[in-house]
């Protein structure tokens, strides 16, 4: 039988349906608990009216309410947990990388050739059995001078004037300052040397094409007992094939530096025609790549090494030289402008 109570749970289910769809988000579901499902809602306030049923009707009443409260109850839950499932869903989806896009690449440096150079002949004398050293670019007279046979009137100061920092401290204008400080440091205890020193060095020069106030050298030492000029050729032929091609030759012409005795200037054939004559070697077929020689006794007798025991040779090489030559390179001073044009032609191969 059906009592007004009944009825009107009835309606009240009716209406709560057609609200509950439309309630679209948190504060609608929200205002829809507190209208139906509270305790002050009005469906599960209708229990609060049994006491107006006939006694023998509220055991029917009461169970058709209940059935009504839990049946908008369970859809009330149902649409709360898709609507938060929604509200994820769409978290998720703001959210999300698109790794599809390409990502950006960083840019990465390039070797400056002058590095590739002196890493290439670093590696070459390494594979000889030579170390290397450490050099300093401030030097005093006394190691990048005195030390060398250049006493302070002798004429050849004149091509290496250079930035003082007092009367005795200087910008070394050679890394040779490295062979008097290797040959120091051990006399004490006199042992064999194979050095090589790549550095800077610096000179009071007008910058143009092909000169420049700071470059850069490789200094090379070696001092044993029974070295002669066949050792100097003989290392400096394999350091030429290596560097510049198996069928390099090399010829030395006599020359003259204060700290070797004989003195030589050596000359590579020329890689780019294979010594017929072309426009890189001025068409000569030879191209001068680095200055040597048999130490001078007086700087072995002067650092420390007794030239009655000790013999030795010694050569340095212009480290922008080679590589100006090297890579077809026609301005000294675009190794130190840092153009990223320049630059990024040379990738270390
Ligand atoms: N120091 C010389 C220069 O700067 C280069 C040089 C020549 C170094 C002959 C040497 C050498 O060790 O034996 O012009």
């Amino acid at each position: 039988m059906e009592n007004e109570l009944i009825k009107k749970g009835r309606e009240l289910r009716e209406k709560a349906k057609e609200d509950l769809a439309k309630a679209l988000d948190q504060l609608g579901l929200d205002s829809f608990y507190a209208t139906y499902l509270s305790k002050k809602g009005s469906l599960r306030g209708l229990l609060g009216n049994m006491k107006d049923v006939a006694p023998e009707e509220r055991g029917e009443t009461g169970s058709a309410i209940n059935s009504f409260f839990r049946e908008i109850n369970d859809a009330y839950e149902t649409r709360k947990k898709r609507l938060e499932e929604e509200k994820r869903q769409k978290k998720l989806e703001s959210e999300t990388i698109d790794i599809s896009l390409p990502g950006r690449k960083p840019q990465t440096g390039f070797i400056n050739p002058y590095h590739l150079i002196i890493d290439e002949v670093t590696d070459i004398f390494i594979s000889m059995g030579y170390e290397v050293v450490e050099g300093r670019d401030v030097e005093t007279d006394l190691y990048n001078f005195e030390l060398l046979n250049v006493p302070k009137d002798h004429p050849s100061r004149d091509m290496q004037d250079t930035f003082y920092l007092n009367a005795d401290k200087l910008l070394r204008t050679q890394t040779s300052a490295a062979q008097a400080h290797t040959m120091r440091e051990r006399s004490s205890d006199p042992k064999p040397i194979r050095m090589i020193c790549p550095g800077k060095a610096y000179r009071r020069d007008d910058d143009d094409q092909t000169h420049s106030h700071q470059f850069a050298q490789i200094e090379g030492l070696v001092v044993d007992k029974d070295i002669s000029i066949a050792n100097l050729k003989a290392t400096l032929e394999l350091f030429a094939k290596k560097m510049f091609g198996e069928k390099r030759e090399i010829r030395l012409r006599s020359s003259y530096f204060p700290f070797t005795e004989p003195s030589v200037e050596v000359d590579v054939s020329c890689f780019a025609c294979g010594g017929k004559g072309c426009s890189t070697c001025k068409g000569t077929g030879w191209i001068e790549i680095l200055g040597a020689g048999m130490v001078n006794p007086k700087v072995l007798r002067d650092c420390g090494y007794d030239p009655e025991v000790w013999t030795g040779f010694a050569f340095g090489v212009g480290v922008e030289r080679v590589a100006m030559l090297r890579y077809g390179i026609d301005d000294i001073r675009r190794f130190y402008s840092d153009d990223l044009r320049f630059l990024s032609d040379f990738t270390g191969k």
